[in-house]
This record gives structure tokens, sequence and C-alpha cells, in this order.
């Protein structure tokens, strides 16, 4: 696996890439005075709503509120994965992406080739499944166990699947003549090392034999078609029933999803995507044109895999056997949804009748009655009130207590904001009571499984907003926006203002002060540079939406003046805030010295700034 890509590089390729030539050359654009527009190529129109601005870099659609960078837009609309976006624009720019590697996450332990290393192994592991592909030709006996599962040869190809014989050496004849060969057919996980016994221990490539062994091969491949691993399935009975190449240096199962590239392949606009368990199940669904579904690989959905499904699309729905298992997975799947569940993305749950897998239910059924039940499929909320209704009984106040016990840590899971209200209200209705009771119960430190540092929004405020990153209209919202239009406004903001600011306790005081620290550095950032710099951070989604949203002022000189008014307003406030603290002491009569001397100092400042 690749290092980090470093920040620096990432700055250069927004400072370096057109949006306006990217986006160009994919949907036509026109000129419209300092802007480009287009009809938007991600939902259907008829009057151009999509426009470009190559000052800003960035492209909006008024349409379907569709907005980004030129980076973004290749995730988009060609569904890449960052690393790949920037792979991507860095070839047509002639640039080489640099990468991190000392100690970067995620390389493998035990000297596992370096990312400059990884080339030989993508190579060699497209040979292997191309020899693969010619074995099954030559193989009268796996061409129809692939036809009696149903698979088409055109599905075949487009999947590549392939037939490792029955051998012990095949692969290691054909592919390790050397021993620099075999140590890469090892790091590639195609070959094992046979354990030594004393010196009898083989030399050569005795010391290795085939992994992949009388098996239908599904080669994994990654996103740009790469294939960087293989699943093997014996051929009829026998065990293990798939077997997996092991984590190497380009392949990490708990990342991987199967069947993504091929999704790309398919070329229909993304909404959702289908997550099942299995190869075959993606192999048939796709076959029969349900070209959204993708699996794991022989593991639980992590989180990795969730957050990479919704850089791409704002569904996913997963499918699950009715038997015990499935929902033991359903229900694993859905503790690592909940961090990733927020308004505007939606995450169902499809249970297959007992016995059934979307592969037998599809080759059954037909896909139009899979979408149906695809259709039908419990939205989130529905499945975890479902589920906790199964294990609590709610028609008395015991088994309501409990079912609040239960239902705590999962909430808590949740990042705050509408979606978690939203959720909140559900449980609520199930429990037959009002919210506001609910967030009592919530709060109590007398229910069990308490976590207390995690307390649910107390009563007092929970009648109130629910708590954002930052408000819609806030001053901080507000300096926020004027900076993403116009970067070059950070200047006027001060180092005092700055230091003063970074003693306010409010939301999103912390991304106002980062962002004016780096466009400080860098007044000269384009709007697409200063939010490449957030991409990994939560708070990304919220600054792109900002920067979506109508710049509050024409020009770079009133944003600056906006911007100091919003700044002092917001100081002024913190302040006055202070100030009655101080009074109240006062009365008491309990200020010590350096209170009494702040207090002076502060009156002093108030008959200056909020003076009349
Ligand atoms: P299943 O046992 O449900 O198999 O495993 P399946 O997909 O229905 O396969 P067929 O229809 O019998 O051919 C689901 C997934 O779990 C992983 C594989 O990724 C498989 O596709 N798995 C299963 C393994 O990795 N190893 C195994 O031995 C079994
Ligand atoms: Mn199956």
């Amino acid at each position: 696996m690749a290092g980090r890509i470093p920040q620096a590089f990432i700055d250069e390729l927004i400072a370096r890439a057109d949006i306006v030539e990217i986006i160009g050359s994919r949907v036509p654009l026109k000129r419209a005075g300092r802007e480009y527009k287009a009809c938007c190529p991600f939902h259907d129109e008829k009057t151009p709503s999509f426009w470009v601005s190559p000052d800003k870099q960035f492209y909006h659609c008024f349409g379907c509120g569709a907005h980004g960078t030129a980076l973004g837009f290749l995730m988009e609309y060609d569904r890449l994965p960052f690393p790949e976006a920037v792979e991507d624009l860095a070839g047509r720019l002639g640039l080489t992406v640099p990468r991190e590697t000392s100690g970067a996450p995620g390389s493998s332990p035990g000297g596992a080739p370096a990312a400059d290393d990884s080339a030989p192994l993508y190579e060699l592991l497209a040979k292997v499944a191309d020899f693969y592909c010619s074995v099954l030709q030559r193989s009268e006996r796996a061409r129809a166990y692939a036809s009696q599962r149903g698979l088409t040869p055109a599905t075949m190809e487009l999947f590549r699947i392939g037939y490792a014989s029955d051998s012990w050496n095949d692969v290691l004849r054909r592919f390790g003549a050397s021993e620099q060969e075999r140590r890469t057919l090892l790091a590639a996980g195609l070959i094992i090392e046979r354990e030594r016994s004393g010196d009898a221990a083989g030399s050569g490539s005795d010391a290795y034999y085939d992994r992949f062994r009388d098996r239908l091969m599904f080669p994994i491949r990654d996103t740009r078609g790469r294939v960087i691993a293989f699943g093997g399935r014996v051929l009829g009975s026998g065990e293990p029933k798939y077997l997996n190449s092991p984590e190497t240096a380009l392949f990490h199962k708990g990342k991987e999803l199967y069947g993504l590239y091929e999704t790309r392949l398919a070329r229909r606009p993304l909404k959702r995507l289908l997550l099942v368990e299995g190869y075959m199940d993606v192999v048939r669904l796709h076959q029969a044109g349900v070209t959204d579904a993708v699996a794991t690989l022989g593991t639980a959905t992590t989180a990795e895999h969730l957050h990479r499904a919704f850089r791409l699309v704002s569904e996913v729905a997963f499918c699950f056997d009715g038997d015990r298992a499935g929902r033991a997975a359903a229900w694993r799947a859905l503790q690592q949804a909940l961090p990733e569940a927020r308004a505007g993305r939606e995450l169902r749950f499809l249970f297959l009748p007992e016995g059934e897998d979307p592969d037998s239910l599809v080759g059954r059924e037909g896909a139009e009655r899979f979408a149906e039940r695809l259709d039908s499929a419990l939205p989130l909320s529905e499945y975890l009130v479902a589920q906790l209704g199964e294990q609590a009984d709610v028609s008395h106040a015991d088994g309501k207590a409990h079912f609040v016990a239960l239902v705590r840590p999962l909430l808590e899971k949740v990042t705050p904001g509408v979606y978690r209200e939203l959720l909140l209200d559900r449980v609520a209705a199930a429990l037959g009571l009002p919210a506001e009771r609910l967030q009592q119960w919530l709060a109590s430190p007398e229910t069990p499984g308490m976590s207390p540092t995690r307390v649910a929004p107390a009563p007092a405020s929970s009648t109130s907003a629910p708590a954002r990153q930052f408000g819609r209209g806030s001053l901080v919202t507000q300096a926020i926006t004027l900076l993403l239009h116009f970067p070059a406004a950070a200047v006027a903001v001060d180092a005092s203002q700055r230091l003063q600011l970074s003693q306010l306790n409010q939301h999103g005081v912390a991304v106002l002060l980062a962002l004016l620290e780096q466009l400080g550095a860098s007044p000269a950032a384009t709007m697409a540079q200063t939010l490449e710099r957030w991409r990994d951070r939560p708070e990304y989604r919220r600054l792109s939406e900002l920067a979506a949203s109508e710049p509050l002022v024409p020009d770079e000189s009133a944003a600056g003046q906006e911007l100091s008014h919003a700044v002092a307003r917001l100081l002024d406030a913190e302040l006055r805030r202070r100030l009655e603290v101080l009074i109240e002491k006062a009365r008491a009569q309990t200020l010590d010295e350096s209170e009494k001397l702040e207090l002076q100092a502060l009156s002093v400042a108030q008959t200056r700034v909020g003076g009349p």
C-alpha cells in the first residue's frame, strides 16, 4: 500500500490544475461572463444550472446542489476514490505523486515493499490473472462449473474470472524462474513458503508452492482496474470454500469492495451502493443488471468500507441472509454504520428469506423482483427500533428503561446533528414518550449503562436547536463563509485578534482560526486550494457547503470589512459575557485580586468597544 500523499503536493496539484479544462473535457461548457455553465452532469435538466468558476476553481449546481473542486469533480464524475483522483489529475499534468513512506499508516509490517516497489507486483498480478483466464479456457471441468453456477461467458469476461489448475506449482514454474521473481510472487500472495525441516529444507523453487489450486479464480481489482488480489472458490464442495489472498502491500481486506471497478465500468449514474456478502452475489447481480452491487471480502463491514462507499454515493443498502448469522452480521454492520449516519445520507437494510442469498434469489426471481425488495428495505432507524423492540418489551416501564439503556450507546455513536435528532424522535415514538422525556432519560445518571463523559444534551437545552458544528447564520459561520469566498480577506484579522479568538469557547471557532492560519500563510489561495486542505477532516462537508453558498458580499475589500466586523462582534460578545460573570462575582464580593484587575481592564475596554 502506498503511503500518504503529502499535503504540499495536493496544494501544488490544485494550483496547477484547471477546473474548466477538466470539466470541459467531459461536459460541454459554455462561457457566461467570467464563469462557465452547462447542463448538470449529476442530475437531469434541460436548462443549465451547473456553473464552473475559473477564479475559485470550484463548480456548483444550483439545481441539485452538487459542488466541489477539480479533485472533487473527478471523484464524483469518474467515481474515483481520493488517491486515485489525485493520481489521475497528476497524470494529466505530467506529475508523479510522491508518497510519504516512513512509518506511513497502512504499510504492512515485515519488510513489505515500499510504494515504489509496487509496480512489479501490479504487473505480475495482471499477468497471473490473464494466465488463470487462459487456464480456464482449457479446463472443461472449470467451465462446466461456472456455467452450472449460471455465469455467462460475457460475465466471466467482464469480471475476468479464471481458473487455477490442480497443481502445486503451475504459477510457480511459469512466473518464478529466479529467486527475485519468487520473492515477488510471495509478496503478491500467490505462493507460500514451505516450512523448513532441518537441513532437508528445499532450495530454489522447491521451497515454495502455489497458494491457489483447483479453484475458480475471481481477481479483486482496485477502482482503477488493477488486479490487487484474488479470491478462489473450490469447484463443488471442499474446505475452505473460498480462499483469499493474504494481506499484502496492495491488498487490505478491510478496505476493498469487490465489484467497485465493475460498478464504475457500468457507467450508470451511481446513486446507491448495494453491499452484499459474496463474490457470487456481486457477479450474478451485475449479470442480472443490478450493477451497483459490491461485496466485502470475507470480512464484516468495516467503518473504512462505509467511509469509502459514502465518498461515492449518498445511499448504502446492506443485504443480508435472513438466517441467524445474517441477522448477527446486520447488527454488526449497523454499529459500524452509526458513526457514518447523517442528514443527506441513507442507510438501509434488506433481509432476504432464510436460506437465500442474492445470487440464488436473483437467479430464481429475476432482477425486477429483487429491485422491488430493495425498494422496501428497512431504513436504519426502523431496523434499529425493531431490533431493540425484540430485546426489550416497551409495554411497561421496566422494559422502556431497558430499551433506553440499550439504545444509549448506539445513539452516542451518531454525530450530533439533524440525523441524530430525528433518530431520537423515532426512538421516542417507539417508546411512546415525548422526545424531551427521552432526552432526560438518556441524560439521567440513574439509567444503567450511562457513560459519564458523553452526556446527551441536558433537558434545559434540549428544546433549543440541536448542537451543530457551527450554526447557519452565526457570526463564526459568516466569517468562515467570507474566508472561503475571499481567502485574501484573512489579513483583516490581526494576530492579537486571533489570540483573543482562540480563547473563545464557541462552535466553529477552531475551524475559523485554522482557516485564518492557513490563509495567512497563503493569501493567494483559491477556494479550491483552501478546501482541499480539509478533505480528510470531519468539517469538510460543512465547509464545502458553505463554499457552495452565495458569497455574502460582492468583492474582496467588502469581505475584509465584513470579516473584521464579524470578528469584532464575536470578541465583543465574549467580553460582555466575561464582564457579566465578574460583575456578578463583585456583587457577591467573591472577586480575587487578579479578577479585580481584569474587571477594571474590561470595563475600560468595553467603554471603548461597546460604548454608545
Ligand atoms: P458464503 O458462504 O455466503 O458463500 O460466503 P457464497 O458467496 O454464497 O458463495 P457460493 O454461492 O457458495 O459460491 C460469503 C463470502 O464470504 C467469504 C467470501 O468472500 C464469500 O464470497 N468466504 C466464505 C470466505 O472468504 N471463505 C470461506 O470459506 C467462505
Ligand atoms: Mn451463494
